[in-house]
């Protein structure tokens, strides 16, 4: 196991809603959002829960070179490991429901895309339209907010809430196949705004 895997996992064991699995995302799942989410012809993308960086690794080769990206982490181990490792990128550790905040101080008016694998599924009500309304104003209209769910949270009174706040706040909704190849098997989203 990795140094990277085993700080992760070590997170988990002490904040296990907030970090919401066991192990890092894997290269399938990430390949498969970041093509449906358009990353490559963004110009303003931010991550919400970076992590390790299983997806921030990816958006540095993917995106154009002269676009803007913000990962954004709330969790300060995660974060300052992750800042070590991509000096060259801008890791903010706060919560992702202060997005429009951390927009201004970089004078950026709008987001074209947005990355999550936040835990959606363990967050309360009130706790998802913190965070959801806020990168949804935040979007340029067209752009695009591309998010992870798993299946083993599929069942749970949060996650059919948060597909429903899904439909609520943006004009498409669409639901990829279920990719077994992670742990747990998970599918994404990808909404337009
Ligand atoms: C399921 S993990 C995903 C980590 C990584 N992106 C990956 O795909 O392997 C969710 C991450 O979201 C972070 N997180 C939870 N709540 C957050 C919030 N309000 N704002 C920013 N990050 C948050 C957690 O600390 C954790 O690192």
């Amino acid at each position: 196991m990795d140094q990277s895997t085993l700080l992760f996992w070590r997170e988990f064991l002490r904040h296990p809603t907030q970090i919401g699995a066991l192990v890092p995302t894997s290269e399938g799942l990430v390949q498969a959002m970041l093509q449906g989410a358009q990353v490559s012809q963004a110009q303003v993308i931010v991550e919400f829960g970076a992590g390790t960086g299983s997806f921030t690794k990816e958006i540095v080769k993917a995106k154009a070179p002269d676009s803007r990206f913000l990962a954004i982490e709330l969790n300060p181990h995660l974060a300052q490991t992750l800042q070590s490792q991509l000096p060259q990128i801008d890791v903010c550790c706060e919560s992702a429901a202060n997005l429009p905040q951390l927009l201004q101080e970089r004078n950026l008016k709008q987001v074209d895309t947005i990355i999550s694998t936040l835990p959606w599924s363990a967050f309360d009500d009130q706790l998802q339209s913190q965070l959801l309304a806020p990168a949804c104003k935040s979007l340029a209209p067209g752009g695009r907010f591309a998010t992870v769910a798993y299946l083993s949270g599929l069942l749970l009174p949060g996650a059919r809430r948060f597909a429903r706040k899904l439909k609520e706040c943006f004009r498409h909704v669409y639901r990829a196949p279920l990719i077994w190849n992670n742990l747990p098997p998970a599918f994404f989203y990808i909404c337009t705004k």
